[in-house]
């Protein structure tokens, strides 16, 4: 009994921060764009025009609609990870496989970019 009880608690704590992990926070998301807008960082915008970024370049398409575009977060990581799997030979940065950027900043990043 007793068990069965410590059990369905793990469970709920589980669950709650599963819950948590998923919510995407206002934080979360400004540091997103500071990254991607930050020249020394992401510098997405010598691309990308993105809503909002100043002084955008056009190498690559506008970062615009991006959630249904996107509807798989996965395919939207991989992209931003490493561009050349798709295409072998894009000018787009590999953050994720040259290490440009943290896996932690990836995500920031994608939770940002999927606001847009
Ligand atoms: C040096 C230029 C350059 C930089 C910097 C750059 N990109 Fe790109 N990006 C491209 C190009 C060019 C493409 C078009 C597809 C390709 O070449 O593979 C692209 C494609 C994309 C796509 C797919 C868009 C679509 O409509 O299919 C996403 C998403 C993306 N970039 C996000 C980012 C993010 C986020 C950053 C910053 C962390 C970034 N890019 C930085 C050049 C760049």
């Amino acid at each position: 009994m007793n068990n069965i009880k410590k059990l369905s608690s793990v469970l709920l704590t589980a669950c709650i921060s599963g819950w948590a992990m998923a919510e995407v926070s206002d934080e979360q998301i400004a540091a997103g764009k500071a990254i991607a807008f930050d020249r020394n960082a992401g510098n997405c915008l010598s691309c990308h025009m993105i809503p909002e970024g100043e002084l955008p370049g056009n190498v690559g398409p506008p970062l615009i609609q991006m959630k249904l575009r996107f509807p798989d977060r996965s395919v939207l990581r991989a992209q931003v990870w490493d561009a050349a799997v798709r295409n072998p030979n894009t000018v787009m940065p590999p953050y994720g496989r040259h290490s440009i950027l943290t896996e932690a900043e990836i995500d920031r990043v994608i939770d940002f970019i999927l606001t847009i």
